[in-house]
């Protein structure tokens, strides 16, 4: 007798038979799947993964909020990103778990202080000044891959301010993207994992994680033997000392948490602007009130402009990069109605409580003032761009200046008009658009 399914109360969903059924069109489009399922369930439902265990997915943002923050410690990332991303991104924050983790945590957290970041502000901006004279103009462009190595590029100098060959810096980002287009279709398609031993191509994504590694070991070392002075995140790192102990981290353990860094925060930004750019060039009113804000101002002001603030985070609201995350239930848990047994996987899925029709008025409608004045503390209840609790986004002050600096000094330079073309959602392991074609212009041409 299956005694589970007396004792617990899971949401309505999906059978294994349904899950089984419908695995094609999940894999096809899984947002729209979801979304639709949401819609047919009421926000929260159930799916089988295999005979014994079930996923949950939920946009109810109490749910979220009782598993990111309130009950928290009976949850833990899942084995996929603590046993599987693990081997070829390393253990670094966003995939341990545990003590391991909270110590960590607690080691590299005073690094991204805002206090600390104003050191980090001179290179990012550097970074941006730079990168814009080659900004690409003219009809039609794909903003993406500009924006994409812009990011991937501050991120690199504000971790090491050194100055990379730009063969070095063209071979990591291949890298991190040959792996992270691995690790996506090994989790999407896990038939795949039979025919790796015939094909050897585990063997070749572990041989460039491990090249990965070797590169940040490498600049570990170089630092230890420079005697420069340094103000970048690296610097920050080989400084912290555990609390416990006074010891500082290993050479390993840096560059894991160096590796987990930049495929934490290179996609997520660049993604987030580039559909902040889309939603600009779409939304010519928003563009032109952000340029009037900046008038007289400086750069640094720029970090403390509401309107700017509330563009950022509602082109977040519309295109979370996280468009979801995921928790394995450690002990039995219940929430509201609903009770689930511990080895449970929680999806909370940011996109549909971001566009939850019931919680914004005009939903789809792309409209920052929501975020400005009274309504914004309520609306923040519904609003997790960075994720909640002890796990929330540690590099998110780093994100917003970075956004807000590349804003300011965009629509200083650049006029954009759309070209028509709405950008398809790819929903990755982040939520990227296929393409942004823009028209982009000088201001003074
Ligand atoms: C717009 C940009 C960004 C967005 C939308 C974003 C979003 C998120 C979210 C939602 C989480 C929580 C995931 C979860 O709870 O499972 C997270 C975690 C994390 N983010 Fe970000 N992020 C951004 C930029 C960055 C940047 C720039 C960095 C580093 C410089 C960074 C580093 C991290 C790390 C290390 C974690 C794991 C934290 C932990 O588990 O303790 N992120 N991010």
């Amino acid at each position: 007798m299956d005694t589970k399914k007396k004792k617990y109360t899971l949401p309505d969903g999906y059978s294994l038979f349904q899950t089984t059924l419908k695995s094609n069109d999940f894999l096809n489009n899984p947002i729209k799947f979801i979304s639709k399922s949401m819609d047919a369930f009421g926000g929260t439902y159930s799916a089988a993964l295999g005979i014994n265990r079930k996923l949950i997915l939920t946009q109810n943002p109490d749910f979220i909020n009782y598993i990111l923050k309130e009950n928290h410690k009976n949850y833990n990332k899942s084995a996929l990103a603590t046993e599987r991303a693990v081997q070829f991104f390393g253990k670094g924050l966003l995939f341990s778990n545990g003590d391991y983790w909270l110590r960590q945590r607690r080691l590299i957290q005073p690094a991204f202080h805002r206090e600390k970041l104003q050191g980090l502000y001179d290179i990012i901006i550097r970074s941006i000044d730079e990168f814009l004279l080659q900004f690409p103009i003219g009809e039609s462009i794909n903003i993406y891959p500009s924006v994409h190595q812009l990011s991937f590029s501050i991120l690199i100098k504000s971790l090491f301010d050194i100055k990379l060959s730009s063969q070095i810096m063209e071979e990591l980002g291949l890298i991190f993207t040959e792996l992270q287009d691995f690790l996506i279709k090994d989790i999407n398609q896990p038939l795949r994992k039979l025919f790796y031993p015939f094909t050897g191509t585990e063997n070749i994504q572990r041989k460039k994680a491990k090249k990965l590694r070797e590169i940040f070991i490498g600049i570990v070392n170089e630092r230890k033997a420079d005697d420069n002075n340094y103000s970048d995140l690296l610097d920050m790192l080989l400084k912290s000392k555990y609390e416990d102990t006074g010891e500082a981290m290993t050479n390993e353990q840096i560059a894991d948490e160096l590796l987990i860094l930049i495929f934490a925060g290179h996609d997520t930004t660049a993604n987030t602007l580039s559909w902040l750019l889309y939603l600009l060039s779409t939304n010519n009113d928003t563009a032109q009130k952000l340029t009037d804000s900046f008038d007289g101002s400086t750069i640094y002001e720029c970090l403390n402009n509401e309107y700017l603030k509330a563009t950022i985070n509602e082109a977040m609201r519309l295109y979370p990069a996280a468009w979801m995350t995921e928790r394995v239930a450690i002990e039995d848990d219940e929430f509201e109605d609903f009770s689930f047994p511990g080895n449970t996987i929680i999806i909370p899925f940011f996109f549909g409580l971001h566009r939850d029709k019931t919680l914004w008025n005009e939903a789809l409608k792309f409209y920052p003032e929501r975020f400005i004045g009274d309504t914004k503390t309520a609306k923040s209840k519904n609003y997790f761009p960075f994720g909640a609790g002890p796990r929330m986004c540690i590099g998110n002050n780093f994100a917003m200046a970075e956004m807000s600096f590349f804003i300011f000094l965009f629509l200083k330079k650049f006029q954009i008009k759309p070209t028509g073309q709405l950008p398809d959602m790819r929903p990755l392991i982040t939520l990227k658009p296929d393409r942004v074609l823009l028209d982009i212009q000088h201001i003074s041409g």
